[in-house]
């Protein structure tokens, strides 16, 4: 059986940023970033985030396939059809993912879904959406030591006039 495909999808500032706190709405991505989004959400079998993020975003995620790490969880609890919480403490999210038939998992944040896949070394690609703004003090969206990842660049595209770009990676 084939391994499943793990993509990152993020928009961060120039500094580096997904939010400037806990619970900061995308309401500073561009209306471009917001197509890339939901084209990346749309092409997944099931979107993988961590609580935090799934809070913020919970009502418009309400009809997609949502794997959500919480710590607050033993194992796997099924919330609803299409909504799952794992704590990856006990849970291999990759075979979980497998065992489920899931092909195409978009990692869409925050720091607790980045973090466990590039730990584990899940990241196939990265998609990166810098926007030209900086927050100056903000979550990352990494912030775990690991040890150095090697990506290649697939495509760089300006997505708008004001200059917001968009980054494509992929393992090498
Ligand atoms: N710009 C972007 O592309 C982007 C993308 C995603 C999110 N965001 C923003 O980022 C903010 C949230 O990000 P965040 O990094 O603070 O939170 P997050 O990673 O989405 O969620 C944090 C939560 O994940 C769980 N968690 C953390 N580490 C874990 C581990 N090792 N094992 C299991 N569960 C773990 C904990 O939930 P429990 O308390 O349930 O244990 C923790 O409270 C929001 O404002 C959101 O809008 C931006």
């Amino acid at each position: 059986m084939k391994e499943p495909f793990f993509f990152a999808v993020a928009a961060v500032t120039i500094d580096g940023f997904i939010a400037r706190f806990p619970g900061h709405k995308s309401d500073w991505t561009s209306k471009e970033d917001k197509a890339h989004l939901h084209k990346m959400e749309k092409a997944a079998d099931v979107l993988l985030l961590g609580r935090a993020s799934f809070e913020v975003a919970k009502k418009k995620l309400s009809k997609k396939n949502c794997l959500v790490l919480s710590r607050k969880v033993n194992g796997i609890r099924k919330k609803t059809k299409n909504l799952t919480f794992l704590n990856p403490k006990s849970v291999d999210v990759k075979k979980f993912v497998k065992d489920c038939g899931y092909k195409k998992i978009c990692v869409l944040g925050g720091r607790a879904a980045y973090n466990y896949c590039l730990k584990k070394n899940l990241l196939d690609e990265i998609f990166v959406t810098i926007e030209p703004i900086v927050f100056g003090k903000g979550i990352p969206m990494f912030d775990s030591a690991v040890k150095t990842k090697t990506f290649t660049l697939v495509l760089a595209k300006k997505l708008n006039a004001k200059g917001t770009l968009l980054l494509h990676y992929k393992k090498k």
